[in-house]
């Protein structure tokens, strides 16, 4: 199997025997929010399974391929649905499709969400500019040996969602006239949904929003001092916060409900970046 490196050179030899765009910037489209993949153009489509390597994604609501072309005039690579821990692959295997892109010349990555709401000022329908994250669930896919050409053993991560580039982005949303919130991502495994008493927990510890995917993503990203952005569509508030039950449908839903807002956000992301 090689090392890591080694797995790396191999996927990134097979896409690039499939398409000449050499792409500069990543995206990861979560829950309901694959349609920007749609928008871009001469697309090239190499399915997860096909690649060396990769896991095979099983999720509802998640495509499972790369989208390689053109978006608002740069070269960009799309991962239509991605990959979860809770799908039972190791936590060093959802990530390494990352590892793939920056491999392939990636330098800034947008992560995107669909997330519950803990922040009371938030409502289903509310986008998130992620400006940091809690990963309490006792793993990191940076577990396990350090390849010193990839990052450092003990990688800073006071910076993981680039605040400059932050700071960008709220103002280009408040030149598009979007209600762009800001807050901490909270990252639970999933894939229950959390309980109420997780919940209560989550937010007093400090987080905005809860979800099941995105942070060990940032980290890969950040081990490779990638920039990362990230935005959640928070689909519904939090269990408990929520008096109804919850459910993947009204996550698919609320997502479908905002795709034009969170695309005009998005579209406005990547012309900045
Ligand atoms: N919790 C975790 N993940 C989610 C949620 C939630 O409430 N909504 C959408 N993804």
């Amino acid at each position: 199997m090689g090392n890591l490196s080694d797995r790396m050179n191999e996927a990134k030899a097979f896409i690039e025997s499939k398409t000449d765009y050499k792409p500069t910037l990543g995206l990861i489209l979560g829950s309901g929010l694959g349609v920007i993949a749609d928008r871009i153009e001469a697309p090239v489509k190499i399915k997860y399974g096909e690649i060396p390597h990769f896991p095979v994604s099983t999720v509802e609501g998640h495509e499972g391929q790369f989208v390689i072309g053109k978006l608002m005039g740069k070269t960009v690579i799309a991962m239509q649905g991605r990959f979860h821990y809770y799908e039972g692959y190791s936590i060093q295997d959802i990530t390494f499709p990352v590892r793939v892109m920056k491999s392939l010349g990636v330098e800034h990555i947008i992560l995107t969400n669909a997330a519950g709401g803990l922040n009371p000022d938030f409502s289903g329908g509310t986008l998130m500019l992620i400006t940091d994250q809690i990963n309490i669930m006792g793993i990191s896919p940076l577990i396990g040996e350090n390849e010193s050409d990839l990052g450092p053993r003990f990688p800073d991560a006071s910076n993981i969602y680039d605040k400059t580039f932050n700071y960008k982005v709220i103002e280009e949303a408040r030149s598009l006239d979007i209600d762009l919130k800001e807050g901490v991502y909270f990252y639970f495994t999933g894939p229950a949904y959390e309980t109420p008493a997780e919940v209560r927990l989550a937010r007093l510890l400090g987080g905005d929003a809860v979800g099941m995917s995105t942070a060990p993503e940032a980290i890969v990203a950040a081990h490779m001092s990638m920039k990362v952005t990230g935005i959640s569509c928070i689909t519904n508030m939090a269990a408990g916060i929520q008096k109804t039950a919850l459910n993947h449908k009204e996550v698919v839903e609320t997502a479908n409900r905002v795709q034009s807002t969170f695309i005009k956000l998005v579209n406005r992301i990547i012309e900045i970046a």
